[in-house]
């Protein structure tokens, strides 16, 4: 297998986007990539695109012509492959373009995502979103994804030492780091009495302890590591790659509190990367509902389990904390267009190990992404680290 680098990154703003379309949103996330990149398209020998369900977000399917068709792209005829793992859908667009690129099988790739979420109203993008997970046994029975994810909530709380409060903590950390993000969803600091007084949306999780509905995009463009510097004088080596499935039904697992996905597609990603949890210096973790972003500290194994809510109320996992946590904002504040958010984490990653990262920045050689698709049926988890 060949080494893999990331040498461009691109992202649109996050949130209601009335003013783009599916199309527009994935075009300028692409011409930002390629920017950064200083590449034109005719160089690109394949695109990965993640999308979670545009058929029933804006009744458009067949994604990846489409978008090689409005990237200009149509008349090279290159493969253009959409990749769907509902909210995971980017990440594995990532995961397939770094395998094709290690493969040898292509040189030029670009790892997308894309939603336009906003174009239905809530009631149908929820019921949307409760597609990822089991329609027949949750959907049917009026589960919807924060009903789901309140579950997990109860059951922790019921178990481990977790406070309201500490949940509360991970919505005004993620706050925090939004506002200082300037491709943000929400760009503005809250309090905990504005999380623990907001709409009660799922009992324990209020309003504030959900990510939002959001249109968005992200791309990122991967080579060869030994190419890597004919484009880019900072590439970002992609040092490990793992995925992990599970029941797509949360009350068939062995634990609803733990994403066993989480561990595996962990354990995977440390021991292809060869390094010890130690070494990494900051990451994205997949903070749909406030409770995932403690499960995923601790799942991923940077603490035992009943220990994250602590290290958030310590700061551990703040900017100046010793292990910064979705220093973008996470899905919480930075929003969460379902398909592009796995591509999202990885270009947050990138501009922190360039220096890029403004207001928000932190130190560090080494950084994670984790991804989840529905309540953890698809994990994926990559490792990036500087060159
Ligand atoms: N966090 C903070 N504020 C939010 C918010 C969120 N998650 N969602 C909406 N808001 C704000 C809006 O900006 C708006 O503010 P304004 O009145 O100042 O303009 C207000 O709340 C009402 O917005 P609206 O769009 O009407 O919210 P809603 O009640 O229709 O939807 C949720 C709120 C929580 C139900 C919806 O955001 C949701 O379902 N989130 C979860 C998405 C999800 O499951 N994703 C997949 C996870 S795996």
């Amino acid at each position: 297998m060949r080494d893999v680098a990331i040498i461009g990154i691109g992202c649109t703003t996050f949130g209601e986007k009335w003013e783009a379309s599916f199309r527009d949103l994935f075009v300028e996330a692409g011409s930002l990539a390629l920017a950064d990149a200083e590449l034109a398209g005719e160089h690109i020998d394949a695109m990965y695109v993640g999308n979670m369900s545009a058929g029933r977000f804006i009744e458009q399917e067949h994604i990846g012509a489409l978008i090689a068709d409005y990237a200009g792209l149509s008349t090279r005829h290159i493969p253009s492959t959409r990749v769907e793992a509902a909210c995971a859908s980017g990440g594995l667009a990532f995961r397939q373009a770094v395998i094709a690129v290690a493969s040898g099988m292509e040189d030029i790739v670009v790892a997308a995502g894309v939603e336009k979420m906003t174009d239905v109203g809530t009631g149908a993008s929820v019921d949307t979103l409760a597609g990822a997970a089991d329609r027949e046994w949750e959907g049917f029975m009026g589960a919807t994804f924060p009903g789901l994810y309140a579950m997990i909530a109860t059951d922790y709380m019921h178990r481990y030492p977790l406070t309201r409060e500490q949940l509360a903590m991970v919505a005004v950390k993620n706050h925090r780091n939004g506002a200082k993000n300037p491709i943000a969803q929400f760009r503005s600091e809250i309090t905990l009495e504005t999380v623990l007084s907001s709409a009660l949306v799922a009992d324990p999780l209020r309003l504030f302890d959900c990510s939002p509905i959001t249109d968005g995009a992200a791309a990122v463009i991967l080579a060869p590591l030994e190419r890597a510097r004919e484009f880019t004088d900072t590439p970002v080596k992609v040092l490990a790659t793992a995925q992990a499935s599970d029941t797509i039904a949360l009350h068939d697992r062995r634990d609803i509190s733990c994403l066993d996905a989480t561990v595996v597609a962990g354990e995977r990603a440390f021991a292809m990367a060869r390094l010890p949890r130690g070494k990494i210096d900051f990451m994205e973790v997949h903070d749909c509902f406030t409770i995932a972003e403690i499960c995923a500290i601790e799942d991923l194994g940077f603490c035992k389990k009943g220990e994250a809510g602590r290290l958030t109320e310590e700061g551990v996992t703040a900017l100046n904390g010793d292990l910064p946590v979705n220093t973008s904002g996470g899905l919480k504040a930075c929003g969460h267009p379902v398909g592009a958010t796995g591509i999202k984490q990885v270009c947050e990653i990138v501009q922190q190990l360039r220096g890029e990262a403004g207001a928000r920045q932190v130190d560090g050689e080494i950084g994670l992404t984790h991804n989840v698709g529905g309540t953890g049926a698809t994990v994926v988890v990559h490792i990036l680290g500087v060159t």
